[in-house]
């Protein structure tokens, strides 16, 4: 049980809301998988014979009262009478131990016992659980706003998964949390926490999922280095300051998320080292150029968003993606980048949704987009593209409306890509219209400005393809792809 390291996913997907595409919650302790249906039988408590140590059941009747689940009371014995939420193990001498205690409806699959969310607080009882290795609250004491207790940092000797979500915590994170140095998961996603984040958090070396997202965090990232850390997250909260070098160090990263802070700086060219890394998303912060060159070398990623970041008039050399091979999602929308669209991009065969609209790249459209086969979303509006549009009939009809080449200063068409919507798109011909073909297009250029006027004149019979919706069997298989890959280690 202590070795196993088993991994269980919660997976929001918001489709339209790549920012925040997923969110993953990981345990080791086995909830609720493992969680025993109901009261044992008369059978097995007659064979085991083992009796509840008395100081853990009244902890644990407590712990109940205190979350408004009385009814726990009744219950002679807390781990034979088992409910969802509790979990015992007997020691040698036939005495059962409390080992995790679960808290709130996670999904329609639990049924661990819920709170009284008016009145609901955390007792101080759960330090005399000392071998409590598990504790869950979710959404308990929401209309009872109180900080998270500086006594659970006595659990240190045993704790290894404290999961705190969206419980309305508010206060600063005590720093005592890093007496907790067995911990793996803290996830304190979701509450109304200020302050910074402590320094002593460091302290916890065999952490591997690390999640204070949707917080009021502010200050700056201590310059963590966690060997064995798997997930990242600080997302939306008020972080300022430079991303810390150090975590360059965190070789185990296969997630990073710190979209929607104010970060600074530029991304730290030790993130070069982050070879595990599946998804990097720091999104909408304060990030300065020059593009990360050091990302080239990450091989295993496949989803870097770093869109709203003002780059600052800065080019992506273009070699820049030749080393990411399995990058599927890319998104660089309004980042202020400047230049030619690079080559390499052209190259990533496995790319699905690229977003590089809201920026300035010049240039052509390169050539090599058409070989291209998997992507289903390509937005380059917004920019100052020109030149014709290299992608045949069939990626154009692939791709629908999810193509968008709007509003740049000169891509035009030819008649073989198969636009058949090209004035909704905003792009006109390449070359003179045939006469007398049942759907004309006119394309004026006033070469004095360079600014182009499309006039389109489409019979009413055309006919507007739909587009085909593949972007959801895709994003599902980039998760499951993410989650046999946690679980492979
Ligand atoms: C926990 O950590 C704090 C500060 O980080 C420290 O003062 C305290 O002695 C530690 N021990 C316990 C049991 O909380
Ligand atoms: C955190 O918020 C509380 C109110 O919830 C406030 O009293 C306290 O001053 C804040 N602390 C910091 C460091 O912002
Ligand atoms: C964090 O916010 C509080 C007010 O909420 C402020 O007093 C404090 O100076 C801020 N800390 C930093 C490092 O900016
Ligand atoms: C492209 O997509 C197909 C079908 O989803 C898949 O079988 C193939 O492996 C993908 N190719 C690459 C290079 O990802
Ligand atoms: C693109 O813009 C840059 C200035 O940002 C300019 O030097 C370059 O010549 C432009 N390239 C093309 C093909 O227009
Ligand atoms: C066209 O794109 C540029 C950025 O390249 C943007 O500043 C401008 O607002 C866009 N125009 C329209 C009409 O959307
Ligand atoms: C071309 O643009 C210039 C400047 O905007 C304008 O004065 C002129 O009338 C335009 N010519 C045509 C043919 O639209
Ligand atoms: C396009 O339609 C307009 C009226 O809607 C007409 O005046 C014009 O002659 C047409 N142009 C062509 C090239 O058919």
């Amino acid at each position: 049980m202590d070795t196993y390291f088993t991994l269980f996913l919660v997976i929001f997907c918001a489709f339209f809301q790549l920012s925040r595409p997923f969110t993953v919650i990981m345990s080791d302790s086995g909830v609720p998988s493992t969680l025993i249906d109901g009261p044992q039988t008369g059978f097995s408590i007659n064979k085991n014979g083992a009796r509840t140590n008395p100081q853990e059941q009244d902890a644990v009747y407590d712990i109940m009262r205190a979350t408004g689940n009385d009814w726990a009371t009744d219950i002679p014995d807390v781990c034979r009478g088992r409910w969802h939420g509790i979990e015992c193990m007997p020691d040698k001498d036939n005495v059962y131990h409390v080992v995790s205690l679960s808290f709130g409806a996670l999904s329609d699959d639990t049924a661990f016992p819920t709170c009284d969310q008016t009145k609901s607080y955390l007792s101080e009882s759960i330090t005399k659980l000392p071998h409590l290795r598990t504790l869950f609250f979710y959404r308990c004491f929401t209309c009872n706003p109180q900080p998270i207790p500086k006594f659970l940092g006595q659990l240190g000797s045993t704790l290894q998964t404290l999961v705190l979500r969206e419980n309305g915590h508010i206060g600063s994170i005590p720093a005592e949390l890093g007496n907790l140095t067995r911990l793996r998961v803290l996830d304190l996603h979701k509450n109304n926490l200020n302050g910074s984040v402590p320094v002593s958090l460091g302290l916890i070396t065999g952490l591997r999922s690390l999640d204070l997202s949707g917080n009021k965090l502010n200050g700056s990232i201590p310059a963590f280095s966690f060997p064995v850390l798997n997930v990242l997250d600080m997302s939306q909260n008020l972080l300022m300051g430079s991303i810390p070098f150090t975590l360059g160090s965190c070789q185990s990263l296969v997630k990073i998320d710190f979209s929607h802070n104010r970060l600074t700086g530029s991304i730290p060219d030790s993130f070069s080292g982050l070879k595990e890394l599946i998804l990097m998303d720091l999104s909408y912060n304060r990030l300065s150029g020059p593009f990360p060159t050091s990302l080239s070398s990450l091989t295993s990623l496949q989803a870097l968003i770093l869109k709203g970041n003002q780059m600052g008039s800065t080019a992506i050399p273009s070699d820049c993606f030749d080393g990411m091979k399995d990058l599927m999602i890319l998104v660089l929308s309004n980042m202020n980048l400047h230049g030619p669209i690079p080559e390499s991009l052209g190259r990533l065969n496995s790319l699905r949704v690229a977003y590089l609209d809201g920026n300035h790249f010049n240039g052509s459209i390169p050539s090599n987009f058409r070989d291209l086969k998997n992507v289903s979303e390509l937005r380059l509006n917004d920019n100052h593209l020109t030149g014709p549009v290299p992608f045949g009939r069939e990626m154009v009809w692939k791709m629908g409306r999810k193509l968008r080449l709007n509003n740049n200063s000169g891509l035009c068409y030819n008649a073989n890509n198969g636009f058949e919507d090209a004035f909704d798109r905003g792009i006109g011909l390449c070359d003179a219209p045939k006469p007398g073909s049942a759907r004309t297009v006119q394309h004026l250029s006033n070469s004095t400005n360079g600014d182009m006027t499309t006039t389109i004149n489409v019979s009413a019979g055309a006919v507007r393809k739909t587009s085909v919706s593949v972007r959801l069997s895709q994003l599902a298989s980039l998760f499951l792809f993410i989650l046999l890959s946690l679980q492979g280690k």
